[in-house]
């Protein structure tokens, strides 16, 4: 296994793991495979991503055919806000699971603040942002210290071994520690060096919270989506410090983006749907980055959010990080 990052759980999680937003559940199950041959060992899965069974089959058959065995597997999933409500947590939790086809989650994150009105998954499941399927956002009055006291239960239960959070700010973060019982273990945000939240991460490394960085390459997962400010961006991948930068390492500027972030302690996610560049975004502790190529990078920040909720709304309906 790589490089590990020890929680505050006490457990340890890959540095380096696989996203699977996006992963077609046509598919996940090959691709989760293929992953885990190539030696993954982390995979980034949600509700939401509406491939959990399917990448679930992909880890069943690595274990079937002996190349790995659940402990050494980290799985992470999601609690979709719609699921918010104290008496809602485990049994979305158990839905997880069971699709996943596993016991226990390595890391369970509440996916996004703000929680929103109880969908039935016989109703719709991934439930997505709309109460009606359609256009309609729907708040929930939970507040997030009840969703977390049942964050908590899932620990109690050993349906989770570590509890965070994802796209949270300092704000909500220093609310979740006031009363926290089991500490958030993890953070999961956007993070490229369109986006570096200085801050935020001071905050999570003065907490003991580890940082997990989603969406490394930018605007690069965000262009099928036809997001404008996506597009008006020049590709970190083709950006001229970044190329240059690798170029002098003789690794790929993928490779210089994903290290930027590990050599600071961060864990990265990356995904692709491609077999061929898996074992290329593994390989991203193994070399190092001047500090100066590391501040010229950072130095990049434009404070950029490419995975705004309300970008996939035909019209602005919830402002998360207003
Ligand atoms: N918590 C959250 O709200 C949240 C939000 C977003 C993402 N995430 C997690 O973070 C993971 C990663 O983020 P992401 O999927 O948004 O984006 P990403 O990993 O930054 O980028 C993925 C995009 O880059 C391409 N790509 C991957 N490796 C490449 C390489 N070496 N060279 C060139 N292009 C490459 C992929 O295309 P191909 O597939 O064609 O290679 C895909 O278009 C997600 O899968 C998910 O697990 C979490």
């Amino acid at each position: 296994m790589g490089p590990t990052i020890k929680l505050s759980s006490g457990y340890e999680m890959p540095q380096v793991g696989f996203g699977l937003w996006k992963v077609d559940s046509a598919t996940a199950a090959d691709t989760v495979y293929n992953a885990i041959k190539t030696g993954y060992r982390l995979f980034d899965g949600a509700c939401d991503y509406g491939n959990e069974k399917q990448c679930g089959e992909g880890i069943s058959r690595a274990i079937a055919e002996g190349l790995v065995t659940r402990s050494e597997l980290f799985i992470t999933s999601k609690l979709w806000p719609v699921f918010s409500d104290s008496d809602k947590v485990e049994p979305a939790c158990r839905r997880s699971l069971s699709d996943w086809g596993l016991e226990y989650f390595d890391l369970y994150l509440i996916h996004f603040p703000g929680a929103l009105k109880y969908v039935d998954p016989a109703v719709r499941y991934p439930p997505g942002w709309f109460h009606d399927g359609q256009s309609a956002i729907v708040r929930s009055q939970t507040p997030l210290h009840v969703t977390w006291g049942a964050m908590e239960g899932l620990v109690g239960k050993g349906l989770a071994r570590s509890i965070g959070v994802s796209n949270f700010q300092a704000q909500l973060v220093y609310d979740l520690l006031r009363y926290a019982t089991v500490p958030p273990a993890a953070l999961q945000i956007e993070h490229h060096p369109y986006l570096v939240q200085k801050e935020l991460l001071a905050l999570a490394k003065a907490e003991g919270i580890a940082v997990t960085a989603y969406s490394s390459f930018g605007p690069a997962s965000f262009l099928e989506f036809k997001f404008k400010h996506a597009e008006a961006m020049v590709p970190l991948m083709q950006d001229e410090l970044i190329v240059g930068i690798a170029a002098k390492h003789g690794k790929k500027p993928s490779q210089v983006l994903l290290r930027w972030a590990t050599q600071r302690g961060l864990a990265v996610i990356p995904k692709t749907s491609r077999v061929g560049v898996m074992a290329e975004n593994l390989d991203v502790t193994g070399f190092d980055l001047e500090q100066d190529e590391i501040d010229q990078i950072t130095a990049k920040d434009a404070g950029i959010r490419f995975n705004q909720p309300s970008n996939y709304f035909s019209t602005d309906k919830m402002w998360i990080f207003g």
